[in-house]
């Protein structure tokens, strides 16, 4: 099978599809319905995969907290009285109660609701309300149980495998390939998350491939360049870079400058300060200014705004938007005054039910260097009351019909374009850390062969 593990490099002009397979990949559609697939998930690859939680944002100050769930699990992430970023699965030692819900500041110790046992921010056991009752307990062997929790660009990650490789390993070539970007500037000021009547592979296979472009997103076909996106897979990570401000080539440039503007500034003026209507800037325009150009002059100066100064961008370093996967559910998308950080998760409330899923959309915005930090507003909503703009919400309103059709008994496959393979490469190391029988593993094949059984 010719799947695209560890391509190299690929020049800006390449196009999405790269070097076409000899056929279709074949992954079974069972894994993204069966409750057995999802036991399966939370058995062996949740525990072990460092997950996105939350933002430096959210536990800037000793005493923040936050707690994280995915499916079955909740964590517990505390900024310290020293100032250290430490984190304990979410369970009192004593009978299990979950020890601290939501977020929130001025944590001084750890008290159980239930019967009161207490532990310092440290993890370390400090009171036991009738303790004798017990015969012989030594405080010392009820720590808190500890999570692996490391930062990167302001995102906080954490992993309950005690033996997990560091996250900068695990984030393999990303944090190199983004360096110029400076991303630790950036400021998450609000979360949003969707419930989706979708399994959490469905919502991130959304966000893990441009081939979908071209028919859900007709109004942002008219200024993105969907063909030349060229991809890269690492292992645990791939990229996609897909430029802004021209149109599609599907479009035999049909479009005049003043469309593919209005296009921008209908699906995403607001990454340079643009209400809806603002009409092209011609007389702005200098000789030999391409849109993409006026729309990077406009985001240099929303920007400078909050007193940053993107002199150092040029144009391809604006508008060029670059996108990242990491496994198992999480992507983001970033250019030097923009950053999206999305991810996955089986839902909280139906950790058991893989039709149900959510979406976490952490919004940034790039600040002057070491500007301060303030606590996000963290908000949930349904699917049917999201309105995140125009191309997430065709994003997010597609997805139950998906998961509805994945459950249909003649749908035993879905079948993979190698413009799919970052979607290719996310179930590649989902079979590693399942380990599947090679019965059960996606194939190269044609949609007449018989399925295995
Ligand atoms: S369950 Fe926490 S003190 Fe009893
Ligand atoms: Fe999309």
């Amino acid at each position: 099978m010719s799947l695209a593990a560890g391509t190299p490099a690929r020049s800006h002009d390449e196009d999405a599809i790269g070097i076409p397979p000899p056929c279709p990949t074949l992954v079974p559609a069972e894994r993204y319905y069966s409750p057995r697939f999802a036991a399966l998930e939370a058995e062996r690859m949740w525990p072990k995969v460092w997950q996105l939680a939350c933002t430096v944002d959210h536990v800037a100050e000793p005493g923040d907290y936050f707690e994280y769930r995915c499916g079955p699990y909740a964590v517990l992430i505390v900024r310290g009285d020293d100032g250290g970023l430490r984190a304990f699965q979410n369970a009192c030692r004593h009978r299990g109660n979950a020890l601290c819900a939501g977020s929130g500041q001025g944590l001084r110790e750890i008290k159980c609701g239930y019967h009161g046992w207490t532990w310092d921010l440290a993890g370390t056991l400090k009171r036991v309300p009738g303790r004798k009752g017990f015969g012989v307990l030594r405080m010392p062997d009820f720590p808190l149980v500890p999570v692996r929790v490391e930062a990167w660009a302001g995102l906080v990650f954490v992993n309950l495998d005690p033996d997990a490789m560091p996250l900068a390993d695990y984030l393999e070539g990303v944090p190199d390939d983004i360096a110029w970007c400076g991303l630790g500037d950036f400021r998450c000021y609000a979360t949003l998350t969707v419930e989706v009547d979708a399994n959490w592979k469905t919502i991130a296979d959304g966000y893990s491939e441009t081939y979908h472009v071209a028919t859900l997103h007709p109004e942002l076909l008219r200024c993105v360049d969907d063909v030349h996106a060229p991809q890269r897979i690492w292992g645990h990570t791939g990229k996609s870079d897909q430029p802004y401000g021209v149109p599609s080539p599907r479009l035999d440039g049909a479009l005049s400058d003043e469309e593919v503007w209005d296009a921008y500034v209908y699906t995403q003026g607001a990454l340079m300060g643009a209400a809806e209507g603002t009409p092209f800037p011609a007389d702005e325009r200098r000789p030999g200014q391409t849109v993409a150009d006026l729309i990077a002059a406009r985001t240099r100066s929303f920007a400078a705004g909050r007193g940053v100064d993107l002199g150092w961008a040029d144009t391809d370093r604006i508008t060029r938007l670059h996108q990242y996967n990491v496994f198992p559910n999480m992507t983001f998308l970033t250019n030097a005054d923009h950053l999206t950080v999305m991810c996955s998760r089986p839902r909280r409330d139906a950790a058991s039910d893989p039709d149900k899923g959510e979406l976490v959309m952490f919004l940034m915005t790039r600040m002057a260097p070491g500007a301060p930090r303030t606590t996000p507003a963290d908000v949930r909503v349904t699917a049917g009351t999201a309105e995140p703009g125009v191309v997430l919400t065709q994003d997010i309103r597609v997805l139950p019909g998906v998961q509805r059709g994945m459950r249909q008994p003649g749908f035993t496959h879905l079948v993979l374009s190698g413009e799919e393979r970052r979607v290719i490469n996310m179930h590649r190391n989902l079979e590693r850390y399942l380990d599947l029988p090679e019965s059960e593993c996606m194939r190269c094949g044609t949609a007449d062969e018989t399925p295995p059984t």
